[in-house]
Order: structure tokens, then sequence, then C-alpha cells
């Protein structure tokens, strides 16, 4: 049932583009610019009353949360934060009910997130899960729902129902910001058109698959890795360190790139190789600079950038390029594939047990 491939980790990666399609059918309304999301259950009068958005989540699921909030703000102008279940469960939040509280779950049944959608609702919050699972507890206790159609994830290390995580969040923000009319239809039109696009993007990105292995085989015996990336790409280095800590038990930390001179500049050395976000878009010349300054203390950059970006080639070890958009919304789907690719090869080059690693479970139901 693994379709041929050696794990379900990777046969899911290389699903993908599958995922995504999926993921958008029958929701996109392109003629009005706004999507159409079958069980959110909250109407536009709703998603214009409410004041502030909480996300709470856990591990691979936050990360897609952290993506989120720079969608909501940036195109609906609604505050967001963004939370760790287990920490927001256990403090004193301020929640009320024009608090919209988002829950992100592939499972629908970690303990923590479940117990933080309970809290939120007795404080009066609405409540809305996004959610892999059909009919599991954080669905059907949600007053909303937007599924991913990611399919079963069987691999322990979430991939595919990550990436349906980011276009959940993509196009709830085309109907919140639609809904509060502070997009217009063209906008919406053009973020719809974006996403379209991307399910041929990531087919064309996971081609990377062959240099990717052969750039595993140069770094395995590291025993730290560091992952940059800014903006909206920040928590796809949170969450490429994640996966490769899961699977491969290297030890790795994803960075805001802007923070290296503040501490962890003084790490880079020559044993520690530093994976490099660097898309075309927003923050490139930022993430330049920074890149420069870990090449110039002797750091090893294996730079993900933009196809054909010769700039950074002529700087790095290595430079796998990726077919990004213009639009960099949508860039941290695509960005996302080297990243599971690089974990998955350095673990299998290991020999751990990648659809199984240790001390891990699939689904979180305790505390
Ligand atoms: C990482 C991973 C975990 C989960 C976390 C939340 O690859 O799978 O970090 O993301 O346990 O799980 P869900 O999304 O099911 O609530």
């Amino acid at each position: 049932e693994k379709g041929g491939y050696k794990h379900f980790m990777l046969k899911e990666i290389f699903e993908q583009p599958r995922a995504v399609r999926d993921t958008i059918a029958g929701r996109l309304r392109e003629e009005a610019g706004d999507v159409y999301l079958e069980d959110l259950s909250l109407n536009d009068e709703q998603l214009n009353g409410v004041e502030r958005i909480c996300i709470i989540a856990c591990g691979t699921s936050w990360h897609a949360a952290l993506v989120g909030k720079f969608l909501i703000e940036e195109h609906c102008r609604v505050p967001v934060d963004v939370d760790i279940a287990s920490e927001f469960r256990y403090r004193n939040p301020v929640i009320n009910n024009k608090t919209l509280v988002m829950l992100i779950s592939q499972s629908g049944e970690t303990a923590d997130t479940l117990a933080a959608m309970r809290e939120s609702r007795r404080r009066g919050a609405t409540c809305i899960a996004i959610c892999n699972v059909v009919d599991s507890s954080i669905a059907r206790e949600a007053d909303g729902v937007v599924y991913t159609h990611a399919g079963p994830e069987i691999g322990v290390a979430s991939t595919k129902a990550f990436v349906t995580q980011l276009v959940a969040l993509y196009l709830f923000t085309i109907r919140l910001g639609r809904a509060r009319q502070i997009m217009d239809v063209e906008r919406g039109r053009k973020m719809i058109a974006a996403l379209v696009r991307v399910p041929a993007l990531m087919e064309e990105t996971l081609k990377l698959n062959e240099q990717v292995e052969k750039v595993a085989r140069n770094y395995l015996h590291a025993r730290d890795f560091l992952y940059l990336g800014r903006g909206m790409n920040y928590p796809i280095a949170l969450e490429g360190a994640l996966k490769l800590k899961e699977i491969s038990y290297i030890h790795a930390e994803g960075y805001p790139a802007g923070e290296m001179k503040h501490g962890p500049i003084a790490l880079i050395d020559e044993n520690m190789p530093v994976v490099v976000l660097v898309p075309e878009g927003d923050n490139y010349e930022k993430v330049f600079s920074n890149m420069e300054e870990v090449i110039a203390r002797g750091g090893r950059v294996i730079a993900v950038c933009s196809a054909g970006d010769e700039e950074v080639k002529k700087k790095v070890e290595v430079a796998l390029e990726v077919a990004c958009e213009d639009d960099d919304d949508v860039n941290p789907i695509i960005l996302s594939i080297p990243m599971q690719l690089l974990a998955y090869h350095v673990a299998v080059l290991k020999g751990t047990d990648v659809d199984q690693p240790r001390n891990l479970a699939k689904s979180v139901t305790v505390e």
C-alpha cells in the first residue's frame, strides 16, 4: 500500500500536489474572487463581528498557525495571536465572545488542542477547526470546520497534512477578507489564481528529490543544523528543523534570520550546516544579507532559492532551486517540499525508522 515508495512518508510527500488539489476542489468561486467553505458555518455578519483571532495548535500544526497569522493580518487586518495549546490552556487567556478561536489539528484528537477549545468555548469564543480527520473530536465539537482533504496520513512526521493546512488557511483568509470587504474582488481573484498554480509548481519542486538525496549524503554526519527564514518562511524554517529532529534525531533549530545577530550567530562554524530559505520576494535582500553574514563566519549554507537565482548560487555550497510564485503568499507551501525531502533523505541514510520515529505517536491523546 506504499504504492512503490520505500516509506509512507515519501509516498505522502509525493502525494502533495494531489492533496492540495483535493483541498481546493469545489471551493473556488473564481468570478466572485471568493471561496465557499461548506462546513465553516459562519456567515458574513458573524465574520464581521470578529475582533480578534487566536489560532491554537501543537507541533507542525502550530507552524501552520504561524503562517496563518501572516496571511490573515496581511489581507484581513484582524489581529491574530498564535498559541501552543499546552501553553494556552494553562494561562488565563483574554478571550471573549468577540474572539474567534481557530484550532488546527490533523488528527482532531490532540488532547491539549481539544482542551484549549473547551476552555475557549467556556469563555464565550466561537471556535472553528482546521482538521484532516472527518468527525474527529475537535471537528465535532467546533462550531465550524474547514476540512483539509489530505487523505489518511500514515507517516508519523506530518507532511501532506501540513501543506493542506496552509491551503485551508489561505482559503479561510480569502473568505474572511471578502466577508469583511477589506479584500476586493480583484485581490480575491488574484489570490485564487496563485493558489490554482500551486500543485503544478509542487510537481516541479518534487523533481529536486534526487539532488536532495545527494546533498543529504554530504551532511548526514552533522550534529546540529540551523534553519533560517523570515516572514512567512520563518515558520517553514521551524518546520524544516522539526522534521529533521523527528526522523533523523539530529539536533536542529529554526530561527528568524534577523535574530541571528542577537545570539545564535556565535554557533556558526564549518561543522554546522545552515539551511537558508531565500526565495525572491518581500524579504529577499534582508535574508540575502543574513546569509552573507553566515558565510563570512565560515558557515556552510544550503540555500533554498528561486530557480535561476545566480546571485545566491555563486555564494553558497548548495543551492536548491525552487519554482516559486511571484506571489509570496503561496511560497511557504512550495518551500515545504525541500524541507521534507532533506529530512527524509538524511533519516534514510542514517537508517532510522522514518515512518515510526522513536518516542513519537501519530496522535497525542494525553496531556
Ligand atoms: C510533527 C507532528 C506533530 C503534530 C502534533 C499535532 O510531524 O506530526 O508535531 O503536528 O502532534 O498533531 P495534530 O495536528 O494531529 O493535532
